[in-house]
């Protein structure tokens, strides 16, 4: 009898299709993906491949951008009700206001925004270029930054921009308080540290690091510590489980969990590649152009 993977595995290669999967979907769905990564390898990933089909198993934003990067293929989000509820805190609207306020200032938007959004800014960024193209916005006058306060608040702590920022921020992240970290280290004191710059300023100052989950990837990978404590959603644990299975991995707290992002499961890819299920991504084509606009601008700012 065919496994569930096994049946993903087939079906995949007779539709030229890919998975591709963030860092916070479920292990199981972590472990049939073609990839998995961060919101910025996840990018360009979508922009790159020479897939028809591509099922994201992610939360909406990231199906979008995918979307918008490769509107030529089908792009299908497995779990049609995994919004991202940063993503939703801001309106057009409340854009459109605040650009009429500072009518000079360059819009900087998080990936983590609706299309809507992404259409009315200038450039995007994810938490792993966030600095990067920050710095090619040095001359100007300054910066409105939206949705994330936290993230907004560690690249102006970074760089001398004058930044305005939205209110809005992740629900999980805003979760981690100083304490958190504080008992960890006592639990751990041989662990390093790394948390999500989505985190309150109070707890990114506790940290050792602050990195995007690819970012942590990459930096348990080349470092020389073997234990760490992760500062960010449960999922993270699983991809660094998989890359790197001789370190020790501590969670901060059983708190950090996405609802959105654990919607997936191995039936649902399996129904989105079998046209059965699963949401396939379509956008009004002006707003597909717009947003095109400021996702590419941030990849070729990210080279
Ligand atoms: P990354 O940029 O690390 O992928 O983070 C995305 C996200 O949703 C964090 O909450
Ligand atoms: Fe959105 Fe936070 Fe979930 Fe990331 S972890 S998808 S920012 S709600």
């Amino acid at each position: 009898m065919e496994t569930i993977a096994e049946k993903i595995d087939k079906i995949k290669k007779e539709k030229n299709a890919v998975v591709l999967a963030h860092t916070y979907q479920p292990g199981e769905v972590q472990d049939i993906a073609d990839y998995v990564g961060d919101s910025y390898g996840l990018s360009v990933k979508a922009s790159e491949s020479d897939a028809d089909v591509i099922v994201f198993c992610g939360v909406r934003f990231m199906a979008e951008t995918a979307h918008i990067l490769s509107p030529e293929k089908r792009v299908i989000l497995p779990t049609p009700g995994a919004g991202c509820p940063m993503a939703d805190m801001i309106t057009p609207d409340e854009l459109i206001a605040m650009k009429k306020e500072y009518p000079d200032y360059q819009v900087m938007c998080y990936v983590n925004s609706t299309s809507e959004i992404k259409a009315l800014s200038d450039v995007c960024c994810t938490s792993s270029n966030a600095m990067k193209i920050a710095r090619h916005l040095s001359d100007s006058k300054g910066v409105l930054f939206v949705p994330d306060r936290h993230l907004g608040s560690y690249i102006q702590q970074k760089t001398d921009l004058n930044m305005v920022l939205w209110d809005g921020f992740c629900p999980t992240h805003v979760r981690i308080q100083p304490q958190d970290i504080e008992q960890a280290r006592v639990r751990h004191p041989e662990a390093l540290v790394l948390i999500h710059p989505e985190a309150p300023r109070s707890c990114r100052d506790l940290a050792d690091e602050v990195l995007s989950t690819g970012g942590m990837c990459e930096f348990v990978k080349n470092s020389s510590a073997q234990q760490f404590i992760i500062a960010t959603e449960l999922g993270l644990i699983h991809t660094l489980q998989r890359q790197n299975p001789e370190k020790k991995y501590y969670p901060l707290s059983d708190k950090l969990l996405c609802p959105n992002m654990k919607q997936g499961s191995l039936e649902q890819v399996l129904a989105s590649l079998e046209g059965r299920g699963g949401d396939v991504i379509s956008l009004d084509p002006q707003i597909v152009h717009k947003a095109r606009h400021s996702l590419v601008r941030m990849l070729e700012l990210s080279k």
